[in-house]
């Protein structure tokens, strides 16, 4: 910045000074240790190996042979629209086509088992603008949603820095694999009642609560039951819900919807969150949407996503990408086993350095246990250990604290942004660690 100035000496707004972005959390903090020294298979192999962020890169292959053969999706030529007319596009439904797509691949990814209508999806620049502009739609300031713990770090940003509300955190924790049970749902309910705060709604992450196993059936159904009882709204962020390992184990609350016959007390309250950022691995493009059943939600969504639309020419590209049937059946196919495949090695990896990972079968990521490893059952005691793998072993882990995880010890590992040497590198550095624990421990007996 050419132009210094003595700081400060005029006020900020109450949102520019508040706390609750959230980016104070270790799970920011790893991703600078990362940015300092960022580990290269051959210019710095010494340095810190990004496992703290979900990206997406094992199909890129599939992505870029698709651009390759298919000029005319960044092209302004042929039947495309002009470049006049897209340069001049700027309409908050989105084009036609590319809401079309989304539809249509948004029912693919789900086996056919749910419909989508386009006239029902809000185009937004990804998940993070979808749920933010669903609780600026949907509560107040100073009122709450329910959200299972663990659960992904940015909701303290998303969710309540700039609309004022509260996230109230279900707890749940490894005995029954983290599920949402009824009696942590009515806890969490209590609570904020407790502190006067006015419920508005649950969200949830579906599959992947905790980062890394499907939702049930029956849960989902008792989650919706209680929304119903309480009379407030459903948010399932299913941004992961290509990257289920095998179709038929992800249900999504629309295909519930669908199978209880589309009972209005049902639907008016939920909304799904959806993002090509996960299972497409295009989180730079910027591509989210909202689908609500609730035709007011849909309205005033669609007004608010003024503030955060997506560009004419990116949404042109992926009209042509996810409306070619033959490119989006092999690549959801190639991409989930590719998926599958890196998770087994992770796990099959871990537990040959004798740690156990809860039982996920979705996702970017595992969750992975060393609470019998930490000094003292305490989130300080994780986060000392935190440190020290992210310090002395190099790899940018993120702790399960900073997920909100009730339980201390556990870690959230991303497997897929990263190749499968590099993921052998931290696969080797974790080994080696676990076995100089073990031969610390020996000589202090
Ligand atoms: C559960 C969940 N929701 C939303 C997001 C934000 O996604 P996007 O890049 O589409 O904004 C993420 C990203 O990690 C996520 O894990």
């Amino acid at each position: 910045m050419a132009i210094e100035i003595e700081q400060p000496s005029v006020g900020l707004s109450r949102v520019a000074i508040s706390n609750t972005h959230g980016e104070d959390s270790p799970y920011f903090a790893g991703w600078k240790a990362y940015d300092e020294n960022p580990y290269h298979e051959e210019d710095n192999q010494s340095g810190v190996i990004q496992m703290g962020l979900a990206e997406n890169q094992v199909s890129f292959d599939l992505l870029e042979k698709y651009l390759e053969d298919h000029p005319e999706a960044c092209s302004w030529g042929g039947g495309a629209p002009g470049f006049r007319e897209n340069a001049l596009f700027q309409d908050y439904h989105g084009l036609k086509s590319f809401r079309q797509a989304m539809a249509n691949f948004m029912e693919q990814i789900r086996g056919g088992r749910a419909t989508f209508d386009p006239d029902r999806i809000v185009l937004t620049a990804g998940a993070t603008a979808a749920n933010e502009l669903l609780t600026f739609i949907l509560a107040d300031p100073g009122d709450a949603l329910l959200v299972p713990t663990p659960y992904y770090p940015g909701f303290d940003r998303d969710l309540r820095w700039r609309t004022g509300v509260k996230i109230v955190p279900i707890h749940c924790d490894s005995s029954n694999n983290f599920q949402v049970t009824p009696e942590a749902l009515e806890a969490a309910y209590e609570h904020a009642e407790s502190m006067n705060l006015n419920v508005r709604g649950v969200l949830i992450i579906n599959p992947s609560n905790p980062l890394g196993s499907t939702v049930q059936r029956s849960i989902l159904e008792m989650i919706l039951e209680f929304v119903v009882r309480k009379n407030i709204h459903l948010i399932s962020d299913e941004i992961y819900s290509g990257s289920t390992f095998s179709p038929s184990e992800f249900i999504s609350i629309a295909e519930i919807l669908r199978d209880r016959g589309y009972n209005n007390v049902e639907t008016e309250r939920v909304h799904i969150v959806y993002s090509l950022s996960k299972d497409l691995g295009l989180p730079g493009f910027r591509v989210g949407t909202i689908y609500s059943y609730n035709d007011k939600v849909v309205t005033t969504a669609r007004r608010m996503s003024s503030f955060t639309l997506i560009s004419s020419q990116t949404q042109h590209l992926l009209a042509c990408m996810l409306s070619n049937k033959e490119f989006t059946e092999n690549y959801i196919k190639t991409n989930r086993e590719r998926l599958s495949k890196r998770h087994e090695t992770i796990i099959l990896g871990l537990k040959k350095a004798g740690i156990e990972c809860l039982k996920g079968n979705a996702g970017l990521f595992c969750w992975m246990n060393l609470s019998s490893f930490l000094d003292e059952p305490t989130t300080a005691g994780e986060l000392a250990l935190w440190k020290i793998i992210l310090n002395d072993v190099g790899l940018n882990i993120s702790p399960g604290s900073s997920c909100h995880c009730s339980e201390p010890g556990w870690f959230r590992v991303c497997f897929a942004n990263m190749s499968e040497q590099t993921l052998g590198v931290a696969l080797e550095r974790i080994h080696k660690f676990m076995e100089q624990r073990k031969n610390l421990s020996k000589v202090n007996v």
